[in-house]
């Protein structure tokens, strides 16, 4: 390619991250011909003693859905090299294999991509070893990180100065897997290619909106990482508050990547702080059976927090983010409701408001809830849907990972997608404050029934914001015949 021989060296080779998503999403992205064989080269380094072999075994059973003559080639790409994350001589040996296969391959300049599958305790040491030891002579150095970056605010400035004295902006990529999957990324298509949404996305016609992410599954062997850092920290300062940006920011000059990234920071610079009275947070029983959780953990693994934006769009819109583990059903979605109709003939506003809900997973989709009139010869109203369900609409299309999209987008250095340094501080700087006073036990977590919707404060706290839901009506994903 015009821009030379590629080598992404997968930090942290050996472990879960880089079996479960690294790895398979390189995989899918080179069966995709997007990385070429003559043209890439992947590196894993792990402190483990593995042969190249070693490590394609390991990772071999996580690479599907492509033939096998594919996976061969695929894991023929594959090198791995061993040695410790604060060590000269292993970067040194790394650098020096980069550098082999980049004077074999023979193009004028070359590209090198660290991807850190690792914990962050050790970003700082293994970006220091790259700064000093692994530096492309002759293209570009880009360095992938991923959270938890820091535990609040101060920490995460710390690590973002740490890192920022070794690698400029432009180098540093911070995943936020959810701003790969599609429907996040529709957001910002469907808000302002739509004159539909644009004179109906504000205070005068949405009463609240909700950011729901629910999981039907536990800590499930996490519990010592989770009691660290809680649900706050796990899925609403991260996942829940990004796609809070790109629903509630002001349109941006362009998509450029730093016109974007620079109106979802002043977004988040329009955040009120949090009230203690507008926040519900739920452990779910049998929690601290996990014996890695202490027996007086007061970490939520569920949490609804009301985010008040202080601007001329959104002033008194209550934006509900709730996140939690162990619930009745898995999804992710937004859910924006309107409000009622003014001087409603039909008194339709016990059957529901309008309401529009973008399902992020599973069963991607977004629908429209409207009153229409009941078929037949009464003259009834009823609530019903304008939906478009991707299975449905796009048969054949087949979505990709989030993982997938972000690593191309680094390999074509386009930042939009991943999080700049003053964005993560202003996430951090709103949900601060709250985390510590749950960490100093000044808010309680209440516990719920595994396999529940959560408390039932957390309801009624979404009702007294103004929350109304439909009694009767539940959409259910239309199945291919
Ligand atoms: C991760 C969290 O970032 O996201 C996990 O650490 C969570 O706790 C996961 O399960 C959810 O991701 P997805 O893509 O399955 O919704």
């Amino acid at each position: 390619s015009e821009q030379g021989c590629l080598s992404v060296v997968v930090l942290g080779a050996s472990g879960d991250l880089a079996k479960k998503k690294t790895f398979p999403a390189l995989f899918h992205l080179f069966a995709q011909g997007f990385l070429q064989s003559g043209e890439v080269h992947i590196f894993g380094y792990a402190r483990s003693n593995l042969s190249d072999d070693g490590l394609r075994e390991r990772i071999r059973g996580y690479l599907k859905g492509a033939s096998e003559e594919h996976l061969s080639e695929f894991l023929q790409l594959i090198k791995y090299v061993s040695g410790s994350y604060d060590s000269r001589e292993g970067f040194e040996k790394l650098n020096k294999e980069i550098s082999e296969y980049e004077m074999s391959n023979k193009s004028e300049s070359s590209r090198r991509l660290f991807y850190l599958a690792l914990p962050p305790s050790v970003y700082p040491s293994v970006c220091k070893m790259i700064r000093t030891y692994c530096m492309n002579p002759s293209g570009w150095t880009r360095v992938i990180v991923e959270k938890p970056f820091g535990k609040d605010l101060h920490s995460a400035e710390e690590l973002s100065a740490q890192l920022g004295d070794l690698f400029d902006e432009n180098q540093l990529y911070r995943i936020d897997h959810y701003l790969g999957k599609e429907l996040v990324q529709n957001l910002l298509v469907l808000r302002f290619a739509n004159r539909l949404f644009l004179p109906l996305w504000n205070r005068d016609n949405i009463d609240n909106i909700q950011i729901v992410f629910r999981e039907d599954f536990g800590t499930d062997g996490r519990g010592g990482y989770f009691d660290q850092y809680g649900i706050i920290r796990d899925i609403i300062q991260n996942h829940l508050l990004q796609v809070f940006c790109l629903v509630a920011m002001e349109k941006p000059v362009s998509l450029k990547p730093e016109h974007i990234r620079d109106e979802k920071v002043k977004v988040l610079q329009s955040v009120n702080p949090i009230k203690h009275d507008e926040v519900v947070l739920g452990q779910y029983e049998g929690y601290k059976d996990d014996p890695t959780v202490p027996d007086d953990s007061n970490t939520p693994t569920f949490a609804s927090v009301v985010l008040r934006v202080h601007n001329e769009r959104w002033e008194g819109v209550p934006f509900i983010l709730k996140a939690g583990k162990a619930l009745s059903s898995r999804k992710a979605e937004v859910r924006v409701q309107f409000k009622d109709v003014p001087g409603d003939i039909f008194r339709c506003k016990r059957q529901g408001r309008n309401e529009f809900v973008i399902r992020l997973q599973p069963s991607e989709a977004m629908y429209m809830k409207l009153t229409v009139k009941k078929p037949g010869l009464e003259m009834a109203t009823e609530q019903s849907e304008l939906d478009l369900s991707y299975g449905m609409r796009y048969q054949n299309v087949k979505i990709p990972e989030a993982y997938e999209r972000l690593i191309l987008d680094t390999i074509r250095g386009d930042q939009q997608h991943f999080v700049r340094r003053d964005e993560l501080k202003a996430a951090w700087q709103i949900f601060t404050p709250l985390l510590h006073d749950i960490d100093a036990g000044r808010l309680k977590a209440v516990p719920y029934h595994p396999g529940s919707r959560g408390p039932k404060e957390a309801d009624e706290l979404s009702e007294r914001v103004g929350y109304m839901q439909t009694h009767g009506y539940i959409w259910i994903p239309p199945t291919l015949a």
